[in-house]
């Protein structure tokens, strides 16, 4: 008999089919979120679960006694009560490998277009704005020889030290662990204390998951210390930074500008953002190019068929549980 498996989002038909082949598949019907209850209902008499975007807390694992093997669909995993699948040694995997080169793409994008105010300059022509040359004309901000600094260096920051390098600029990065001086010396990235790089960065661009260490760790306090002239990008998780901190300090000059692809309570966005020249913002979509989404979708499916088959895929985020 197949191991029934619940998918919280429809799936790209290649990955379903994967999906299918081993399993009995029930899919949530609509691309959006799953309220808690839902999602426990669904989850009764399953085996397996791919989740994406949806919290997976206690009540869902109490409602699903049979469940042993949980797929996120996505590389971070904030979403899930990771404690709670521990004590019930539920093997969790997530997407390490899949989106990272797409998403600093995305935070590069966001540094370019919130520097040279790509899209006010694009708003300013199709308005039929424009009549003629002029000096001070939509002034941004040298990009190339300035300094990045990369809060966090996995596996979306070292992919954003080498675009970075690619702008002749300096790297400074500071993570929980300073990294091996080989990696060092091949991203010509320095290590710097929080402080450093919040003091000398012209660019600073978040790159860390979301843990309690790292909530609000970009609020008042840290943007004191950053140069009126720094642009911040994020890319990570909206609750890293302080968003009242961050309005505060954008509207009263306190820092120039910031690229925004997460908030802290998306999908809404707080009003005030909209009303700000000095912000671009994306709607969580780092990694969305269609190549990307649909290695994302066949990852997530082979590694919930993997678990299902007893074997141990290299994405588990909770290898605590096999021993
Ligand atoms: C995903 C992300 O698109 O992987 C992550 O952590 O934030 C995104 O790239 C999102 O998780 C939805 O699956």
């Amino acid at each position: 008999m197949k191991p029934k498996v619940f998918v919280t989002r429809p799936l790209p038909s290649a990955a379903l089919e994967l999906l299918s082949s081993a399993c009995e598949v029930r899919s949530h019907a609509k691309d959006e979120a799953m309220p808690v209850a839902q999602l426990s209902e669904e989850c009764r008499e399953v085996e397996g679960v791919l989740v994406n975007s949806t919290r997976l807390n206690e009540e869902v694992l109490e409602a699903a006694p049979r469940l042993r093997a949980i797929s996120n669909c996505g590389v971070g995993y904030d979403n899930i009560d990771v404690r709670a699948c521990n004590r019930r040694r539920i093997p969790i995997t997530n997407l390490a490998g899949s989106l990272e080169e797409t998403t600093a793409d995305m935070a590069f994008t966001l540094l370019l277009a919130t520097a040279r105010r790509a899209i006010e300059a694009d708003r300013y022509v199709r308005q039929g704005q424009w009549d003629r040359w002029q000096w001070g004309l939509l002034h941004g901000m040298d990009v190339h020889h300035k300094t990045l600094g990369l809060l966090g260096f996995g596996g979306i920051g070292r992919p954003m030290a080498r675009r970075g390098r690619g702008f002749a600029m300096r790297v400074l990065y500071h993570a929980r662990h300073r990294v091996d001086a080989s990696i060092e010396r091949e991203l010509h990235a320095e290590y710097a204390s929080l402080e450093t790089l919040l003091r000398e960065s012209d660019f600073l661009s978040l790159h860390v998951p979301l843990t309690p260490e790292t909530r609000h760790i970009i609020g008042g306090e840290a943007i004191r210390l950053m140069k009126s002239s720094a642009i911040l990008v994020n890319t990570a998780r909206g609750p890293v930074v302080d968003e009242e901190a961050l309005l505060e300090a954008l509207a009263g000059g306190k820092i120039a500008g910031a690229g925004l692809d997460v908030f802290e309570d998306e999908p809404k966005v707080n009003p005030k953002f909209a009303g700000l020249d000095n912000v671009v913002l994306a709607p969580h979509a780092g990694s969305a190019t269609g190549e990307t989404r649909l290695r994302m979708a066949t990852l997530a499916v082979r590694n919930l068929l993997a678990m299902l088959a007893g074997e141990r895929p290299q994405n588990v985020v909770n290898p605590e549980v096999y021993t």
